[in-house]
């Protein structure tokens, strides 16, 4: 097959968070099955661009249509990953990817559907005819019913659609007037069964008008597949994903087990396997030097935790776990940035705090170097999320031998077992967990692993090596998109047939 992925960000040239791990590990994985595999991003400044191989402008520029008028846009190809990449930059006025970030803007609606139509754009000028075009979350949830109701119609007809939402917390509603900006006719898609924002009826929901206009809809685990059809975790789309119910399912991620993989990680001060923990042992003692932190009791373990600090992650729970881990006697090592003003204040605080402390480091800044230490570090990793989609943490921190402990939600659930779990085979069982997202809940799994660490070597190392050994690699979840994507292309075939 030949699948095209347009979004909005990809590792390691442009990642904020687990969607562009995603597109990388999964584009990898399809094209490892033999399939043509493209992605479509724009050409962020702030982009890394050391990690582009072979980058150069096309000759042509592709002409894209926005507010009334006719932009040019350079495009740039080169490669990520061993991935073929396409880069749109906009010759718009408003430097739409010349800001300094990804996201947070305040006409993130605007850049995003101009850059979703003139991906389409590309494709269509360039001749292109893929079996799929494959979208993720609202920055190009704008794809679908533009593919439909203007690109299909142009000759741009190969394709299915495919769309996926990492997370239903971000549906980039805006009022129903802004979609005319790209094309789309607003009284025509402003309805219930169409992009009708469920809530406020005179907003307009990308993400909803995805999962109406797309012929395959998925999320990224079947645990949140599950819970966003209910009206509690739905965020106002439950009504919406009951009725496309035939169309939508949940896949859990997979990670890139290159990019992630103790054996052969070059952030490592030493590099390690199952079979040799010793040179585990080796970067916790080389990052406490490095940190600052004391090495004096050694039997006390690190705890490890790498996220955007926002609601979802639960940050009131990172906090207790900082500190129940100072009571407890552990050290705690905190990699995390955070786009709500206060939350970032609040951390910092908690930083200053203990500037001087030798059991506590708190990192607020992205740095994926530093990710990859504190995986290999940690003896455990805390994810106490209030809800999480996937969750791809858990997968590279056990990948590392850093046992999770976690809240039982999305891919948490799906993931992470607790020890004592008896409704879970032992082989399974892999690490700590809670239901409750409280204090409780929170203390409960960390004293559980406090204690067994502290008490049951033995039993502490089976656990570690049956973590490093689960595979969490993408083979079987890009099979299952495969499968989708092949059904999805036969029945347009038999159909048209
Ligand atoms: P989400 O996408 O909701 O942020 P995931 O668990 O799916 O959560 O993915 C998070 C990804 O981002 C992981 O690869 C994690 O290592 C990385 N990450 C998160 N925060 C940081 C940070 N401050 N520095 C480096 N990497 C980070
Ligand atoms: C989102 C979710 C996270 C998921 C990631 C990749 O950012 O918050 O749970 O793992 O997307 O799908």
């Amino acid at each position: 097959l030949y699948v095209v992925h347009i979004a909005a960000e990809m590792a390691p040239v442009a990642k904020v968070g687990g969607l562009g791990d995603v597109v990388t590990g999964l584009g990898k994985a399809l094209q490892k099955k033999g399939h043509l595999v493209e992605i479509v991003l724009p050409k962020y400044d702030c982009m890394q661009y050391d990690r582009i191989r072979d980058l150069r402008a096309l000759d042509v520029t592709v002409e894209s249509y926005f507010d009334g008028k006719l932009f040019q846009n350079k495009v740039w190809v080169g490669t990520v990953e061993g991935l073929p990449v396409y880069f749109i930059e906009p010759h718009h006025p408003n430097k739409f990817f010349w800001r300094g970030q990804y996201y947070g803007e305040h006409d993130d609606f605007k850049r995003f559907s101009f850059f979703s139509r003139a991906a389409l754009e590309l494709l269509l000028q360039a001749g292109k005819k893929p079996d799929i075009i494959h979208c993720h979350d609202w920055q190009t949830a704008f794809v679908a019913p533009l593919y439909w109701d203007l690109y299909a119609p142009k000759g741009l007809n190969s394709a299915r659609i495919c769309f996926t939402c990492h997370n239903f917390e971000y549906q980039g509603s805006a009022p129903a007037s802004d979609l005319a900006s790209c094309g789309l006719e607003v009284q025509h898609l402003n309805r219930p069964d169409r992009m009708q924002d469920n809530t406020a009826h005179d907003r307009i929901n990308p993400v909803k008008g995805a999962i109406v206009f797309s012929n395959v809809v998925t999320t990224v685990s079947p645990t949140y597949a599950q819970e966003v059809r209910t009206a509690e975790g739905g965020r106002g789309l439950h009504s919406t994903l009951n009725f496309h119910s035939k169309k939508f399912i949940g896949i859990l991620n997979g990670i890139d087990t290159d990019a992630w993989n103790p054996a052969t990680d070059s952030f490592l001060k030493v590099q390690y396997s199952a079979n040799d923990l010793q040179g585990k042992a080796e970067n916790k003692a080389s990052m406490r030097r490095h940190l600052g932190l004391s090495s004096s009791d050694d039997q006390q373990p690190l705890v490890g935790c790498i996220t955007r600090l926002v609601p979802q992650k639960g940050v009131h729970l990172i906090r207790h776990a900082i500190y129940r881990t100072l009571e407890m006697g552990g050290q705690f090592v905190l990699l995390g940035s955070s786009p709500v003003p206060h939350i970032q204040r609040e951390f910092e605080g908690i930083a200053n705090q203990f500037q001087n402390h030798d059991h506590i480091r708190l990192i607020l800044k992205y740095d994926e170097s530093l990710s990859h230490y504190i995986y290999a570090a940690s003896d455990m990793f805390i994810i106490p999320s209030i809800f999480e989609p996937c969750g791809l943490t858990q997968m590279i921190a056990m990948r590392y031998g850093s046992v999770p402990i976690a809240r039982k939600t999305g891919g948490l659930n799906d993931s992470v077992f607790d020890v004592d779990d008896d409704t879970i085979p032992h082989q399974f069982r892999n690490g700590f967990t809670f239901t409750t997202p409280d204090e409780q809940g929170v203390n409960s799994a960390l004293e559980h692993a406090f204690n067994l660490y502290n008490n049951d070597k033995e039993f502490w190392r089976q656990l570690v090596q049956k973590d490093m050994n689960i595979d969490f690699s993408w083979d079987s979840s890009a099979s299952q998109y495969e499968e989708l994507y092949a059904k999805s292309v036969a029945r347009a075939r038999a159909a048209a047939a």
